[in-house]
């Protein structure tokens, strides 16, 4: 029996968790998987009722837990508090924290039924399959914040942009080990032509390299990454990077799949792993049935194979994505003329069906 924590959080994230957390009840049904879900406030919900946005009774139901579900956080109601109680800095990030959660893996892969909903051409995106290997719990998102005042008038605001060699070999080997399992090839992205930690970051990864003889090492700096993730995509295998490069390559990265709700994530490092949707809480279009369920979805089955290692399960929700999507279903995000338009239940169904007939 395995314990989840499930923590649907803002926005949309109150409707694709349920569709997650119901195409999981299958699945274990299916198999004999035996799960027991534990729901936790987090963010809005959490602050209104229990007056923070990550409550201590929410960290421990994490902890005990042998997985964690995520949605999203994110809401306009909480814009206006003080920078201390924004859910982004005083829920996910502390939860990535205190998780241990170091990597965050975002696989970026092409299917071949929404090739023609990216906005780049076919040409450019087939045969795309990447695995982004995003350091997590580092770098300007966790170094020290300050603002002052000045004399001579306006203030000044410090972001700290800060590693260890010790933060960058665990991320950078977990990345190596995945690229041996791969097509041997890892893409190293810093900014070493101006970053003092960039320039650290390429001499551990270097460093690093003399372990993996097998795996041939690039680096790139993350400006040109940028370009080449949209000039000729498919050159990459694993790519492996501090955190708020990650971030912003992995929104890019994620218009190659078509959409960003097409993107699942898995946060890994700790003793329990927290998967959740690439995307955040959508506010413009929650609550009207329109978000796309599958990254979430997706990322159940990144749970099933990672954390429990129970392969079968992983893949028969992988075959089901792709198999409703080729029969033409489509959310609103990833909709192109001709094809059948749904919500996010419909398409949670249509997925579950298709699961039972597998
Ligand atoms: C992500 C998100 C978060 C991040 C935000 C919501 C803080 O954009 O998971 O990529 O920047 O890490
Ligand atoms: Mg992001």
């Amino acid at each position: 029996m395995y314990k989840i924590a499930v923590l649907a959080g803002d926005g949309i994230g109150r409707e694709i968790v349920p569709e997650a957390v119901s195409t999981l009840q299958l699945v274990a049904q299916k198999f004999n998987y035996s799960f027991e879900f534990q729901e936790a406030l987090v963010s809005e919900d959490a602050y209104e009722k229990l007056g923070h946005p990550l409550p201590a009774e929410t960290l421990k139901i994490c902890q005990e837990a042998n997985a964690v579900l995520l949605g999203a956080v994110g809401s306009p109601k909480m814009d206006t508090l003080p920078a201390e109680l924004r859910p982004e800095r005083a829920a996910l990030l502390p939860l990535r924290k205190e998780l241990g959660l170091f990597a965050n893996l975002r696989p970026i892969r092409v299917y071949d039924s929404l090739i023609t909903a990216s906005t780049l051409k076919t040409e450019v995106i087939k045969d795309v399959d990447i695995a982004v290997f995003r350091e997590l719990t580092g770098g300007l998102y966790f170094g020290a914040k300050k603002r002052e005042v000045l004399e001579s008038g306006g203030e000044q605001a410090i972001d700290t942009l800060v590693y260890n060699t010790e933060e960058i070999i665990r991320i950078a080997r977990l990345a190596f080990e995945a690229a041996r399992g791969r097509r041997k090839r890892l893409t190293s992205v810093d900014k070493a032509n101006v970053l003092e930690s960039s320039r650290l970051w390429r001499e551990t990864v270097t460093a690093l390299s003399k372990e993996y003889p097998d795996v041939e090492l690039t680096h790139m700096y993350v400006d040109n990454c940028a370009m080449q993730l949209v000039r000729w995509p498919a050159q990459f295998d694993v790519i492996v990077t501090e955190n708020m490069f990650g971030d912003i390559l992995t929104d890019q990265a994620s218009m190659l799949t078509g959409s960003l709700g097409m993107l699942p994530s898995a946060s890994i490092g700790g003793k329990v792993a927290l998967y959740e949707p690439a995307h955040g809480s959508a506010p413009d279009i929650a609550g009207q049935n329109l978000a796309n369920p599958l990254a979430t979805i997706l990322s159940i089955a990144l749970m099933l194979r990672f954390s429990f290692k129970y392969n079968e399960g992983a893949k028969i929700i992988e075959k089901a994505v792709y198999k409703v999507l080729k029969e033409g279903y489509r959310t609103a995000d990833i909709m192109s003329e001709g094809l059948n338009k749904v919500g996010t239940t419909q398409m949670g169904e249509l997925v579950r069906q298709t699961i039972q007939k597998l």
